[in-house]
């Protein structure tokens, strides 16, 4: 399954506000990510793509397509340091039926080729909530070095939550490459 799935990003277009609100406003999406509470409306996705929250200088939220063109989630590059050379990344599977068949982890390396080949950056890193076990395990599978825990970072469900704060170096990418681990 690994490597043999394709994506391809694209830049948020207006004719994806109703995805992007659907996916927002989908529990089961949600459920181990860190959106607000309040649930998003198509009003509000306009304006944040007229207002440019989607696409800047220190972060790019891009759509995921399949191969055969088909929208299923967002990848996200923000926090764009150019002076350090560092950025989060962030991924969001929006349609379901895609989950477990290899597109996150299609989805990952393409961010980084993206982030270390693309913008020459030396670090990447991801906040990972307690609650969102799937990214803890992608984290530790794609090579990220844990670095230490963020104590009670994440408010819901009435519950203070932990994060743990995973990084990778270019290097680190580049002699997992070379030695074939990806
Ligand atoms: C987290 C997410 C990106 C994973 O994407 P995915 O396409 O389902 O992941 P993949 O199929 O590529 O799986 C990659 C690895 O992650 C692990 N994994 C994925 N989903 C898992 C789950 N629900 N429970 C445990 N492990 C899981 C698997 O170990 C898998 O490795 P394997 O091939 O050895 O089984 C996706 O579930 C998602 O978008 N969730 C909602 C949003 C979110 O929480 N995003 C992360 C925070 S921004």
């Amino acid at each position: 399954m690994r490597g043999e799935i394709q994506v391809l990003f694209r830049a948020i277009e207006a004719k994806d506000v109703g995805l992007i609100c659907r996916w927002a406003n989908d529990d089961r999406v949600n459920a181990g990510a860190t959106f607000r509470v309040f649930p998003w409306s198509e009003r509000m996705v306009r304006k944040m793509i007229d207002d440019g929250n989607f696409e800047s200088d220190e972060k790019r939220y891009l759509i995921i397509e399949t191969a055969e063109g088909i929208a299923i989630g967002i990848a996200i590059v923000r926090a764009i340091n150019r002076q350090d050379r560092n950025a989060e990344l962030g991924i969001v599977i929006g349609e379901i039926e895609y989950w477990n068949k290899g597109y996150g982890w299609a989805v990952a390396q393409k961010l980084l080729e993206l982030c270390f080949n693309g913008l020459g950056l030396k670090r990447i890193y991801v906040y990972v909530p307690e609650f969102n076990r799937a990214s803890g395990i992608m984290a530790a599978q794609l090579g990220l070095a844990k670095e230490g825990v963020l104590r009670k970072c994440f408010y819901r469900d009435a519950k203070f939550w932990d994060a743990t704060l995973y990084s990778l170096l270019d290097d680190e990418w580049q002699s997992q490459r070379t030695l074939g681990k990806r």
